[in-house]
């Protein structure tokens, strides 16, 4: 592209997560895929939108829906062909949107050359290319360590006769990034799709490369990590010092970066760590790593003012010059709707929702369907795809029930195919489609497109510090100051009750009205927010 941006640019911007397997099919066979994403490039432009992230089209068995890849340089044909993908990034480009694809390094699919070869036997060219290790002299494991989808992250295999690690699914065998190779080969992937004009890269799972080589069992976690898995998975009782999160992985991602620079291409990492600010903030330090990295700790159910302003004030505390990236929803976790809304939510909270979640300090991601309002769905157990939910069900119903098809039209599947959906499309999101909503300025949709409009002018918004004030919950309240700009507050009623109280810093303050919230401030201060009501104002 010619435009000339600045280098922070991915600093102003904001992330729009595309699930192809669920946003627009074209072929009928009942599966989103590419074209089906280039037919709807328009309607995430007109979003406001800056970069599209897509979960992953690469060639796999999808026994992780793409999350385990066997060729990470071609597109699988489920989801179309390379010359597809060289249509849709034309596009994107023309319409000024970047693309960001979802580099998957630290498994491979079970499927993949590199294994096929790496499990034939103990002495092949690839035989270190995978974590394999004895068994324990009674047969078991080597160590302690779990996989986040249940059990034991060991599999035992007949070939070598040895363990192998797999921390996600047993078709999901862990690459070993101690060697040299292995790192190599990556590189060379990521440049392969570099060429091809790709501007950023989402790293899943980035803290996972790296174990420890000794292979040295966790030690019982102290507090319970509720965030990055759900209480009924004992994954959490763990503290993951050895199986992840090592020292070795900062040296690759600035590797990583090295070549990304070559491209000025942007990363942003996805972390899940005991503490995962502190590695957030690690992760994005020094400007020779990622750029940005979010974690799952506003994935969760607490919808607290206090819990969110802690996620920020604890991330600003462990960062030096590093970057967030807040994400409230993505296709692992429980729509936001529903997860902070209840049930019934009213579709006014998605707007609530949107306006705090761009007003926090740190790139937005946004998760598709989202701007719709759409609530979780509840998919019946023998409708289930999600292997992690059908292990874990019925507590946990695992992550279809926010990969349901995007509704476009109040149409059969709500246009999404001709065919039958891979996950049936919600009657509830039909009633709420796109282009119903496209035709009612009051709706959800109507509202992201303007308030992301207006952010764009608002630098304090983009760019400025961030300072939270007490308020009583459910009430949110912060002030953010750039540089040459009059301060601006926020303050968000995140309850389903309206809320009247005192503010002191709001005295005399402007009510900004660009916005269009129905918050409303007195001379002394005094904000007045109806449910989930919003006010926004220049400090006078
Ligand atoms: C990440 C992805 C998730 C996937 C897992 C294993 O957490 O977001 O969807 O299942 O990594 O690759
Ligand atoms: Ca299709």
């Amino acid at each position: 592209m010619t435009q000339q941006l600045s280098p922070n640019w991915w600093r102003e911007a904001i992330i729009y997560q595309v699930y192809p397997r669920s946003f627009n099919d074209t072929n009928g066979d009942g599966v989103g895929d590419l074209p089906g994403i280039t037919a709807k490039l328009d309607y995430i432009a007109q979003l406001g939108v800056d970069i599209v992230w897509i979960s992953p089209f690469f060639k796999s068995p999808m026994k992780d829906f793409g999350y385990d890849i066997s060729d990470y340089c071609d597109v699988d044909p489920l989801f179309g062909t390379l010359a597809d993908f060289d249509a849709m990034i034309a596009k994107a480009h023309s319409l000024g949107l970047k693309i960001m694809i979802d580099q998957v390094m630290s498994h491979t699919s079970e499927q993949h050359a590199w294994f096929a070869e790496s499990r034939k036997s103990r002495d092949n060219p690839k035989a270190d290319w995978y974590v394999w290790a004895d068994a324990a002299p009674d047969g078991n494991p080597p160590n302690n360590w779990m996989s986040v989808f249940g059990g034991s992250s060991w599999q035992w295999d007949t070939r070598r006769r040895q363990y192998y690690l797999h921390n996600f699914l047993v078709s999901q065998p862990d690459l070993n990034f101690h060697n040299p190779e292995v790192q190599q080969a990556h590189l060379d992937c990521l440049r392969f799709w570099l060429e091809r004009g790709v501007d950023g890269v989402r790293m899943d799972a980035c803290n996972f490369h790296f174990h420890d080589r000794q292979l040295r069992s966790n030690p019982p976690a102290l507090v319970r990590d509720t965030a990055t898995v759900s209480d009924v998975n004992p994954y959490g009782m763990q503290a993951h010092i050895h199986d992840k999160t090592q020292p070795e992985n900062v040296a690759f991602l600035q590797r990583i970066r090295k070549l990304l620079d070559e491209y000025g291409a942007v990363a942003i990492g996805e972390v899940g760590a005991d503490d995962s600010l502190a590695v957030m903030a690690e992760y994005t330090e020094g400007g020779d790593k990622l750029h940005m990295a979010y974690s799952f700790n506003l994935l969760t159910p607490q919808c607290s003012a206090r819990h969110i302003r802690t996620q920020v004030e604890q991330f600003g505390a462990r960062v030096k010059d590093g970057w967030a990236s807040w994400s409230v929803g993505n296709h692992d976790a429980v729509r936001v709707m529903t997860r902070w809304g209840g049930d019934q939510p009213d579709p006014e909270f998605a707007k609530l929702v949107l306006a705090m979640q761009l007003s926090l300090k740190g790139t937005p991601c946004l998760y598709q369907g989202d701007e719709l309002a759409f609530t979780e769905s509840d998919v019946p157990f023998e409708l289930l795809q999600d292997p992690y939910g059908i292990t874990f069900w019925p507590e946990f119903k695992g992550r279809d029930g926010c990969r349901t098809p995007i509704a476009w039209e109040a149409a059969t599947n709500g246009g999404f195919t001709e065919g039958k959906p891979w996950l049936p499309v919600d009657e509830k999101h039909i009633a709420r489609a796109a282009s119903v909503q496209e035709r009612d300025p009051q709706s959800p949709l109507a509202f992201a497109r303007r308030f992301i409009a207006w952010r764009r002018t608002m630098p304090q918004l983009t760019r400025g510090d961030i300072t939270f004030f007490d308020a009583p919950e459910p009430v949110l309240a912060l002030r953010r100051d750039a540089e040459g700009e009059r301060s601006v507050l926020a303050v968000f009623n995140l309850g389903r009750d309206a809320t009247t109280l005192p503010l002191p810093q709001a005295a005399g303050a402007q009510t900004i009205t660009d916005p269009g919230l129905p918050g409303s401030v007195a001379a002394d201060g005094t904000v007045t927010l109806p449910p989930y009501g919003a006010w926004f104002g220049y400090v006078k």
